[in-house]
């Protein structure tokens, strides 16, 4: 294999297909160029898809780098732009929010429901005692309660910090301890594959250990089902809604560099960094990413898979799209419960336009079979995206032909929690696609790939991803630690400020970066430096792999942890082929001493795997906290297989 076959690289250009283009939001093929003469004033396009109370007076100030301000002097509420303006502007029956809960139930919100229920709560949450600035903890599933509290809290000007439900009560109080929250509103508990977990219980857990009181509201989710504590401090969620029945709370004019929210970043390792969003920046890059990427109209039934506890969620199913006026699709559900065509099902029932998820999704969908989203009709799809790691050929070619069936773009968008909007993809009305590469820069964003010295390498070598020029949904410091802010993310030079991604990348002659990896997964093995993601990505283009994980051992040995489709598990053949496979296109020093095939690799609850595990299951060491493993059930097989030996 050549470095031009590896599978990160595909190679092959496929044009947006021309039924989209003809309909596309976007489609001024000088784009690119447009955007880069009239920086940053090109930005204004973005701000202008939002109704503002007070026009900006400067697009960007950068008086005090990296501390960036965008829409300087700007004012506007972001509850006003995802709820008001459309209820203003006669689409009040439209529909904002549909809910597919866990137990097939449904629920619709139309924008004037959206309105009524976020007023009621934003005057209760008033009524508890928030206050403008206060920071608002939201510990829930994906129930319509939490866009709407992420709503009521923004209405009020009270920064939300979501933290995603499936974390613990530790990892909970660590957030709310740090960001001096007072108020947290959670719910009784949810169902998972069927089965109902409690959540009050983990809150209350955390506020053991919470310095300060916290005023808690809950959400009755579960009703009979689940018995959980409400203590006298706590107040029932939809007890609070009917004392403010029919309430109205004027949406509280924010300056564009207030802050919409807090999020903590999930990071595997190290302490939790809480990244600030702003109101006015990060709104306009999310609405215009939302328009020119994912293609969003009113009329579309928009999905992203996503949860909202990520950055994904805040931006693209709750920010992006009822900017826009879309209806959004919330979806409280595992992909593959109660049977492996649960998407595909949601899909057609709901005639779903645009959907949006993440690779390690389409891998599992590889896995089962195409017969899923073959037995249903998916003929409404017009657009298709991913995030959240790299989509290696073959994902991307099976989504492209067993979902989007020839006919959908498919937009491989590169962002993280910190650059708050979508900064490396295509325009799928403009840009021709190359499988197992996000795309170009986003016109108005800029950047490099250098090596370690800071200069950039050449064309088609690896490097160190990094943005340079600020964009309006950057992040704008960490809470409380500015100095920290500096030390994680940016570095000098002569030419200003660069912001470092902390991902290894490569881009190719015509500006498309494929993501190698983070920058961390390099290995030094006898000497040779050896990047992890490399041998993962060489591994999972070998037939019959769905996905591959490399750590190494203890004694500096290279160990892959693969996942294979049905039926090959413990195939000798497979095994050769892999070993065979890495060697020609790596070298021999990248064959792993051992291939552990398991059916499942222990990933996160936002689907990236964990290598810090596997490091351990290999060296036979204890595995510590695996609270935030999506499936838990899977490290005891990986346990037993290495022990066999
Ligand atoms: C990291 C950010 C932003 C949404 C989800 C995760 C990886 C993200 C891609 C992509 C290759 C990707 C990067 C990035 N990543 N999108 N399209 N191709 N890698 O947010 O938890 O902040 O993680 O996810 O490594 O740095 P996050």
């Amino acid at each position: 294999m050549s470095d031009r076959d590896t599978p990160l690289d595909g190679g092959d250009t496929v044009d947006p297909p021309r039924g989209f283009v003809d309909q596309a939001n976007v489609t001024n093929e000088r784009i690119h160029e447009e955007f880069d003469e009239g920086w940053p004033e090109c930005w204004e396009r973005a701000a202008d898809l939002l109704d503002w109370s007070e026009p900006w007076t400067k697009v960007l100030n950068d008086d005090d780098a990296p501390f960036y301000e965008w829409f300087v002097d700007g004012t506007l509420n972001a509850a006003y732009n995802c709820v008001d303006r459309h209820v203003e502007s006669g689409r009040k029956s439209h529909a904002a929010i549909k809910w597919e809960g866990k137990l097939g139930e449904t629920r619709t919100y139309t924008y004037q429901d959206l309105y009524r229920e976020v007023n009621e709560f934003a005057a209760a949450l008033r009524g508890l005692g928030v206050e403008e600035d206060d920071v608002v903890t939201l510990y829930m599933p994906v129930i319509p309660e939490l866009p709407i509290a992420m709503l009521a809290c923004a209405r009020i000007g009270a920064p939300h910090s979501v933290v995603f439900a499936g974390l613990s009560g530790k990892a909970l109080g660590t957030r709310i301890e740090r960001a001096d929250s007072e108020y947290l509103v959670t719910c009784d508990g949810y169902y998972r594959r069927g089965n109902a977990f409690n959540l009050k219980n983990k809150a209350d857990d955390a506020l053991l250990k919470v310095d300060h009181d916290v005023r808690s509201v809950v959400v009755d989710r579960l009703g009979e089902t689940l018995p959980h504590t409400i203590d006298d401090a706590d107040r029932d969620y939809h007890e609070l809604l009917d004392e403010h029945a029919g309430a109205t709370v004027d949406p509280v004019p924010r300056s564009a560099e207030d802050m919409l929210f807090l999020m903590y970043t999930s990071g595997t390792t190290g302490e939790p960094k809480g990244v600030e969003h702003t109101t006015g920046g990060y709104l306009s890059q999310v609405a215009w990413t939302s328009h020119a990427v994912l293609d969003l109209e009113p009329a579309d039934m928009y999905w992203c898979s996503a949860d909202i506890g990520w950055i994904t969620g805040h931006s693209y199913i709750v920010y992006g799209p009822l900017t826009l006026g879309t209806t959004t699709m919330l979806y409280e559900g595992s992909p593959d419960y109660p049977e492996r065509d649960r998407v595909w099902d949601i899909v057609e029932r709901n005639a779903v336009d645009v959907f949006y998820t993440a690779p390690t999704a389409i891998r599992s969908f590889m896995k089962w079979g195409e017969e899923y989203p073959e037995s249903h009709d998916l003929s409404s799809l017009r657009l298709l995206g991913t995030v959240g790691e790299p989509i290696g050929p073959r994902a991307w070619n099976w989504y492209y032909e067993h979902v989007g069936n020839g006919e959908c773009p498919i937009v491989d968008t590169w962002w993280q929690t910190e650059t708050g909007a979508m900064m490396v993809t295509t325009l799928p009305g403009v840009d021709p696609m190359k499988p197992g590469a996000a795309g170009p820069a986003l016109p108005g964003t800029d950047l490099d790939i250098v090596g370690s010295d800071g200069s950039s390498v050449a064309e088609g070598e690896s490097g160190y991803l990094s943005i340079t020029r600020p964009w309006p949904a950057m992040v704008r410091s960490l809470y409380d630690d500015e100095d920290r802010f500096i030390e994680e993310y940016w570095t000098e030079t002569d030419d200003g400020w660069r912001y470092e991604t902390g991902d290894r990348a490569r881009i190719d002659a015509d500006g498309y970066v494929s993501v190698l990896g983070r920058v961390d997964d390099v290995l030094t093995v006898g000497g040779v430096r050896i990047e992890i993601t490399r041998v993962e990505s060489t591994i999972a283009g070998v037939d019959g792999v769905v996905e591959a994980a490399v750590v190494a051992g203890a004694n500096n040995m290279l160990y892959a942890y693969v996942s294979t489709e049905s039926g090959r598990m413990g195939d000798d053949a497979l095994r050769d082929l892999i070993n065979e496979t890495v060697e020609r296109s790596i070298g021999t020093v990248a064959t792993p001493l051992r291939i552990v095939f398991t059916t499942e690799l222990p990933k996160t609850r936002s689907g990236k795997i964990m290598r810090r595990l596997l490091e351990s299951v290999t060296n036979g060491e204890p595995l510590g906290d695996t609270s935030a493993l999506r499936n838990p059930e899977s490290v005891g097989e990986l346990q037993a297989a290495i022990r066999d030996r």
